[in-house]
């Protein structure tokens, strides 16, 4: 005889499952990278270039964040940079550690929730202004200012 598995079970297998495989980007065949509940596509190296005070994008060659609710990492580890930047609304961005200050897992924009998820299995939340919306973690994400001037987002770092 079967039993109906618990809200617990359910719960505990939901977890397994997250911590295993992700399907979350099962159908998605667009051409360009999105990001998803787990994932969250690298920025084009050739849109990024850096200067003194900080960096800049070329939104012209970036098309990974050209849709309103994209997301992309920029990452270069000579300069210690690890960023999400978040394509939220028409002519706006916001530019946050993509390092979870639970354990230092890499996070990702969830655009369906316009929240940023920790991949870990624990999952953290965080508020596009880098508050936490969901433990374990306790502690804001880091964000940085950005302006975006014509075509190009200018993140002090
Ligand atoms: S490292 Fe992100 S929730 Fe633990």
């Amino acid at each position: 005889m079967q039993h109906a598995m618990t809200r617990r079970e359910m719960i505990g297998a939901g977890a397994l499952l997250v911590g295993s495989v992700c399907g979350c980007r099962t159908g998605d065949d667009s051409s360009v990278p999105r990001s998803t509940c787990c994932s969250t596509p690298d920025i084009e190296p050739e849109s990024v270039t850096y200067g003194p005070g900080g960096l800049t994008i070329d939104l012209l060659k970036a098309p990974s964040l050209r849709e309103i609710g994209s997301a992309a990492y920029v990452v270069n580890e000579a300069r210690s940079l690890q960023l999400i930047v978040v394509h939220v609304e028409k002519d706006a961005y916001c530019v946050l550690s993509r390092l979870c200050t639970h354990g230092g897992q890499v996070i990702s924009y969830q655009r369906e929730r316009g929240m940023l998820q920790c991949n870990n299995f624990n999952h953290s939340i965080f508020l596009l202004d880098g508050r936490v919306r969901k433990g374990p973690a306790q502690t804001p994400l880091k964000s940085y200012g950005v302006v975006l001037v014509e075509d190009a987002l200018v993140i002090s770092v």
